[in-house]
């Protein structure tokens, strides 16, 4: 394989390919992502929710996450790994962004560090890229922030809101950022914001006039059920699936059926 670099995600909206990316957690999961060609594998730190069980994303931390990512690093041949910077791993200032993203490209082998917000986290973004740390941007809908939005509805619906999120995709491709996930915002605005920029738009929730497009794997291939948001299209059904392949199991071995004479020693 030829790895995935931040430079090929460039390449390729220069060429008007678009860019698949999914997240991973772990290594068996990553190394099927990988294997299947997906471009840019996220360790996100949706990890707190999928993986275990919060309700938000904030508890998840710096030594959690840095424990995913080398679980994925490890599976990875081909894609890109960006990992999240969790939430109060980098708010207080940008020596503490910094620290972290080195942890987590130390500690990790990641590639690239994603961090939410525009404005208010410029410095530390630039700090970060200064050390030679590959940033991606995350605006409109940051889950680390679900407090003070209070819901986790579309995000820029208003006018001021749409001029300011348009402002910070400026400001983070000046400040040196190589892609932005866009999540939960209006599609028409995401097409203005990926046609105002020269670097990679992802989008989750933000329609088709972007660059690319991310889903959390264990939602696209149904192992959660319950979240059901009109932006997620589902491939698999693996819930339903997985429970009728344990209720099999339980079964065989209640009726003495597993293991049979080929299956044992
Ligand atoms: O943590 C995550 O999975 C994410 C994606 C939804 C973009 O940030
Ligand atoms: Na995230």
């Amino acid at each position: 394989y030829k790895r995935i670099t931040v430079k090929s995600l460039v390449d390729m909206k220069t060429n008007g390919e678009k860019i698949s990316m999914l997240t991973a957690y772990d290594y068996t999961m990553a190394k099927i992502v990988d294997g299947a060609g997906i471009d840019v594998i996220l360790v996100g730190d949706s990890a707190s929710n999928v993986m275990a069980g919060h309700e938000t994303t904030l508890p998840i931390t710096l030594d959690q996450m840095i424990y995913h990512a080398s679980s994925v690093v490890r599976a990875v041949e081909r894609a890109l790994v960006v990992v999240d910077l969790p939430f109060g791993s980098y708010q207080s200032d940008p020596k503490e962004a910094l620290r972290s993203s080195i942890r987590i490209m130390k500690e990790s082998g990641g590639h690239a560090v994603k961090i939410e917000g525009g404005k208010e986290i410029k410095e530390s973004i630039k700090r970060i890229i200064n050390a030679g740390i590959p940033v991606m941007g995350h605006l409109g809908l940051t889950p680390q922030s679900i407090y003070k939005f209070g819901t986790y509805t579309v995000r820029a619906k208003e006018d001021e809101e749409a001029e300011r999120l348009k402002e910070d995709a400026l400001l983070l491709e000046k400040a040196g950022c190589f892609a932005i996930v866009l999540e939960k915002i209006p599609a028409k605005l995401a097409k203005e914001v990926a046609e105002s920029v020269s670097i990679p738009v992802i989008g989750i929730g933000a329609g088709n006039g972007v660059d690319g497009q991310v889903l959390v794997t264990h939602d696209m291939i149904g192992m959660t059920h319950e979240f059901n948001p009109r932006f997620l299209r589902r491939y698999m059904n693996l819930y339903e699936e997985m429970t009728s392949a344990f209720q099999h199991y339980k079964e065989d071995i209640k009726s003495g059926d597993f293991p049979n004479d080929t299956e044992q020693y």
